[in-house]
């Protein structure tokens, strides 16, 4: 009998599930008017915009936990706000309306709107600094890869592990300088290496269908958001991921400590960065392997949405077509 009767609690996360589909449609919907405008705090604000309002119509109490930066530094959407209707369930909530500015300001394939949904105290607190990020897909024993292991040593382990030469593995790297320690790990073992030039919450989630996007690891320093929001996708779907949060000034760890890390200098396991019962929703606003973009029509929008939940890793593709288009103006 229990089995078969879903419980009140379970209703609300369920319907909150699709809700978040709303969310972060309507903020790559408002990004996506501004692709290819050159204007990235443009095409940002537009999406915090929308993504605050829709996020506002929710039946939660939630708090956004990994947001637009610090109170003093945003004025929408900062790390401690409060969101929703306040009558639901307690949730920590965790927001990248635009992950991508660069790729949507350029018209590239790849920018996403995003965000997490756990109960109140399950996403890591965390202040807008980098991260040091490894990750790779479901399948292989704990302990294949570890943030403190050598490059080398992590994609010859991976490598044995997947029971392949190293030159079979690709590696994911955001292309910055800072990554030169990564390449040279690559070509030394003989690696090959597909460089992003933005968009590590997709980079991480590419790991865990290495057949269909043929990634085997990500690696790197990124941002810490991204980092949250990418362990958990990758909750829902699989794999093994580790970030370090890079906290090398005085002031940084100050911020940090206000936040509850007394530990500067802590490994985070995936479950760390996001436990609980996660779900996590992205749209997509340019084209790109995850996503497709949104699409302009004369009497529909059409769009693109991936939901993760990781209690069930249930993972679910939305195709909406909007035909009351007023809906997504941005007034
Ligand atoms: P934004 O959308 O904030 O521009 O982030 C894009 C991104 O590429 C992230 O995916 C990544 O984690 C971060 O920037 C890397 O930071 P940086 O561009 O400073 O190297």
């Amino acid at each position: 009998m229990t089995d078969l009767v879903i419980k009140q609690k379970d209703i609300i996360e369920r319907i909150l599930t699709l809700e978040l589909v709303r969310v972060t449609e309507r903020a790559a919907v408002a990004a996506a008017r501004l692709r290819g405008r050159g204007d990235e705090k443009a095409a940002d604000q537009a999406a915090v915009d929308a993504m605050r309002r829709e996020l506002n119509r929710l039946p939660i109490d939630g708090t956004v936990v990994i947001g637009e930066g610090e109170r003093d530094e945003a004025p929408m959407l900062f790390i401690g706000e409060r969101v929703g209707t306040t009558t639901g369930p307690k949730v920590d909530i965790a927001v990248d309306p635009l992950e991508g500015t660069t790729l949507c300001a350029k018209d590239l394939p790849g920018s996403i709107a995003v965000m997490a949904m756990a109960p109140a105290g399950s996403l890591l607190n965390a202040p807008d600094v980098y991260m040091d990020k490894i990750a790779i897909g479901p399948g292989y024993a704990k302990g294949t890869i570890d943030l403190d292991m050598s490059p080398e040593e992590n994609l010859l382990s991976l490598a044995k592990a997947k029971g392949v030469k190293p030159s079979e593995i690709t590696a994911l790297i955001l292309e910055r300088p800072r990554h030169q320690n990564l390449v040279d790990a690559c070509r030394k073992v003989g690696a090959s290496i597909r460089f992003i030039t933005d968009g590590d919450v997709a980079g991480v989630i590419f790991t865990a269908q290495s057949e269909l996007t043929g990634v085997d690891i990500y690696f790197g320093t990124g941002g810490a958001p991204e980092g949250v929001l990418a362990a958990g996708a990758l909750r829902c779907v699989g794999g093994q991921m580790q970030g370090r949060l890079i906290l090398d000034t005085e002031e940084k760890r100050e911020r940090a400590l206000k936040m509850g890390i007394k530990d500067p200098k802590k490994k985070y396991d995936m479950t760390e960065l996001a436990s609980g019962d996660v779900i996590v929703c992205a749209t997509g606003v340019t084209t790109g392997p995850l996503l497709k973009g949104v699409k302009f029509g004369r009497e529909i929008i059409e769009t693109e949405t991936v939901i993760y939940r990781s209690v069930t890793g249930t993972v679910r593709r939305i195709h909406g077509e909007h035909r009351q288009m007023d809906k997504f103006r941005l007034d």
